[in-house]
């Protein structure tokens, strides 16, 4: 790329986005833990998915040495609805490995960073940028796909070094997170809206030089689709939790009994098998609805299954991992996004039945 063109493309980003730019909570704040904590919420998750959870969690933990002194449990109840649970406990990792070898702050260099359970090169170059200035790339999907179009390229190598060039004689923090914004505003994936676009101009792929508005294809994550039955298990006013072990998908987090449908067995079936720790059930379930989900590469449809039992009906718990808890009180538990979201698919059943 010719350096006349990188000056006027990096005056034409940062004009755009000092006029453009939405005003979230982390760009009113030079704190490098702040940053951290928003880096690490927009991790596979939407702007406005992240807005209550960070004014939340930096609340609730203010301070590297609050986050380290917090137990785990309260830290996922606080993320919990957020997904990638791995997120937060890798978080309380390195809050602790920032006590022990950085005196309770976040480093200013790239190794340290990147040897922090959970910082990987997008999150340090994030946070090294925005928070200290330094002229690091912060390549996330929006960026690819931004710079991959600007210059119709693909390879993770080279959109690295375009970054790099970009951001090396400018306001680190601002260019980077002004490629990201036009990437989340303007350079849409299906419909970019070229017409709106500061740099249309230099736009290899909207010049019309290219034929398509889609980058060279990067390999896309394939998603299974998947049933995964939950049972809501009712006595009086509680419903029966069980908490998934400590490893693993969704570890520790408190969920509705239920699975994944394995292929050619039916949804009840499954269901069963999942119930079987509690002994056998005589009640009939009684399907109320069901939700859409998505973790990781699964697309979950979640069939809703109620369980009311009646005052002879005894459930011995096998274990503390199963617990009767009032909906109400769901809250209190770091509970799955499926489950929140079946609660409320109960709590309108019950409305609906009124
Ligand atoms: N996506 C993740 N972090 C961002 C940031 N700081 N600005 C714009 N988009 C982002």
């Amino acid at each position: 790329m010719p350096s006349t063109n990188l000056v006027l493309i990096r005056r034409r980003l940062l004009g755009w986005y000092e006029n453009n730019r939405r005003d979230l909570p982390w760009r009113r704040t030079s704190d490098p833990y702040a940053i951290w904590i928003s880096e690490t919420m927009l991790q596979q998750t939407q702007v406005k998915t992240v807005l209550p959870y960070y004014q939340t969690f930096l609340k609730a933990f203010p301070t590297i040495t609050e986050l380290d002194r917090a137990p785990l449990q309260h830290v996922l109840r606080v993320w919990s609805g957020l997904g990638y649970y791995r997120r937060a406990e890798n978080l309380k990792k390195s809050a602790s490995e920032l006590m022990r070898r950085h005196g309770g702050t976040m480093p200013r260099d790239y190794e340290s960073l990147r040897a922090l359970p959970g910082i990987g090169d997008y999150t340090a170059g994030a946070i090294l940028s925005i928070a200290f200035q330094k002229a690091y790339p912060a390549v996330d999907s929006n960026a690819r796909r931004v710079l991959g179009r600007l210059f119709n390229m693909a390879g993770a190598k080279q959109l690295r070094t375009a970054a790099e060039e970009l951001i090396s004689k400018s306001n680190p923090g601002d260019m980077n997170q002004a490629i990201m914004e036009l990437g989340a505003t303007i350079c849409l994936p299906a419909e970019p809206l070229c017409l709106l676009c500061p740099l249309a101009a230099h736009c290899r792929v909207h010049s019309g030089s290219e034929a398509s508005k889609k980058p060279a294809s990067r390999k896309t994550l394939k998603l299974t689709n998947v049933t995964w039955p939950l049972a809501i298990i009712r006595r009086g006013e509680k419903i029966l939790l069980r908490r998934r072990a400590n490893r693993g998908l969704l570890a520790g987090m408190w969920e509705l009994p239920g699975g994944e449908k394995p292929g050619n067995d039916g949804t009840l079936i499954t269901l069963r098998r999942h119930l079987q720790e509690i002994g056998p059930l005589s009640v009939v379930p009684l399907g109320i609805g069901e939700i859409r989900h998505s973790i990781t590469y699964r697309r979950i449809r979640a069939p809703i299954f109620l369980f009311d039992l009646t005052g002879t009906d005894t459930i011995e718990l096998p274990a503390s991992n199963w617990r009767w808890v009032a909906p109400a009180a769901l809250n209190r538990y770091p509970a799955s996004s499926m489950t929140l979201k079946a609660a409320r698919v109960l709590a309108s059943y019950e409305k609906s039945a009124c």
